[in-house]
């Protein structure tokens, strides 16, 4: 362990973490599959296989990737539970850095960071998250890096910050923010460059896995492996025919598959729309960020019409809140330091 102390920003989604941090001036980032399950794993027999055993509060977790007994952290308690803690700590480690003291700004759903009735902070929830994650974890046969400071911020509003700030949008611009991830949508009315948040929306019926858990229906049925990751790499590569004739064993199923995916992502698209224009029905801009925003991305422009190219696809939609937060958390720095020099 080494005493420096470094700051990485953290959006931990229900599904997965998205990690982003700067090394000489970059900026880096990864995202993290949340797959833990109880008990701890057997040694790997490969030697560049790692095991990560933890244990939390006498609670013993594991990492592993394709179990079908993953613990779910879909539901709104995983934001101040062990599985957070979990999932955190297990990002942290996949960038291959070496243990040390860090300082976190971590995200939480747009719902729980403000009160619904009036859009102000929801103090209580956020130092709930703050105190789970400054909690003991170990990891077995290894380190873990040493939280010492946490910040929180919301969803998806941040992830479009500089975006904003470089639009030259007026005080009465009114930006749509649309964050689509695995398990929910999450939206929110930006007034002007971050001047207010007039309205924020969140939806746990309505995300990617609606169109996973279709595609894994077909794959099963065309004797396929049916595993999450499988899935998700299928939608995500959809328009590669060579992966699809890899991973679909019965190649006369190779059209059914699609037409399920497709037309999934075709309902998804609907659903994200109609609850769109019921919470916001005209917006100056709309942008789109989250996972599963190049997925919706047509539906939305379509029902946007007017609003043309101010429809916008945010660059790297999955990671683009860890990134803004990692820019914005280096920028408060900066100026921290600025300041003590005067
Ligand atoms: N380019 C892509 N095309 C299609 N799907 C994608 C793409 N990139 C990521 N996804 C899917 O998006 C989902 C994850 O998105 P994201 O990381 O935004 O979710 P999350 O933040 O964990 O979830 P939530 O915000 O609901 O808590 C996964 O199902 C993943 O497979
Ligand atoms: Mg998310």
């Amino acid at each position: 362990m080494t005493n420096t102390l470094m700051k990485f920003a953290v959006d931990d989604g229900s599904t997965n973490v998205k990690v982003s941090w700067l090394a000489d001036g970059e900026i880096k980032s990864l995202v993290s599959p949340n797959s833990f399950r109880k008990d701890w794993k057997s040694a790997a027999l490969r030697n560049d296989k790692k095991v990560y055993n933890y244990t939390i509060d006498g609670f013993k977790y594991t990492y592993d990737a394709t179990s079908d007994k993953a613990l779910e952290t879909t539901h709104v308690d995983y934001q101040y539970d062990d599985l957070n803690l979990l999932a955190v700590h297990h990002a942290l480690l996949q960038t291959g850095l070496e243990p040390c003291n860090v300082s976190l700004v971590v995200t939480l759903p747009i719902t729980e960071y403000y009160r619904f009735e009036d859009c102000q902070k929801n103090e209580k929830n956020i130092e709930r998250k703050r105190q789970n994650l400054m909690r003991e974890i170990s990891l077995n046969k290894g380190e873990t890096f040493n939280v010492v400071e946490v910040e929180v911020m919301p969803e998806s509003l941040p992830a479009v910050l500089s975006t904003l700030v470089n639009s030259n949008c007026n005080e009465f611009t009114r930006s749509l923010v649309i964050d689509l991830g695995g398990t929910t949508l999450d939206m929110g009315i930006v007034v002007g460059e971050f001047d207010e948040v007039s309205g924020v929306y969140g939806n746990n019926e309505i995300g990617v896995s609606m169109v996973t858990n279709t595609v894994r229906k077909a794959l099963a049925f065309a004797d396929s492996d049916s595993s999450y990751l499988v899935a998700n790499e299928l939608i995500r590569r959809r328009h590669d025919d060579e992966f699809a004739s890899e991973v679909i064993n019965d190649e006369s199923q190779i059209e059914m598959v699609r037409e399920k995916m497709n037309a999934k992502i075709h309902e998804l698209g609907k659903q994200v729309v109609t609850e769109a224009k019921k919470f916001a029905k005209n917006p100056n801009r709309v942008y789109l960020v989250g996972g599963g925003a190049t997925l919706i991305f047509d539906a939305v422009k379509e029902a946007y019409r007017t609003l043309g190219d101010r429809v916008i696809l945010v660059d790297n939609a999955q990671s683009a809140l860890a990134q803004e937060m990692c820019l914005y958390h280096a920028d408060e720095n900066n100026s921290a330091e600025a300041g003590s020099d005067e």
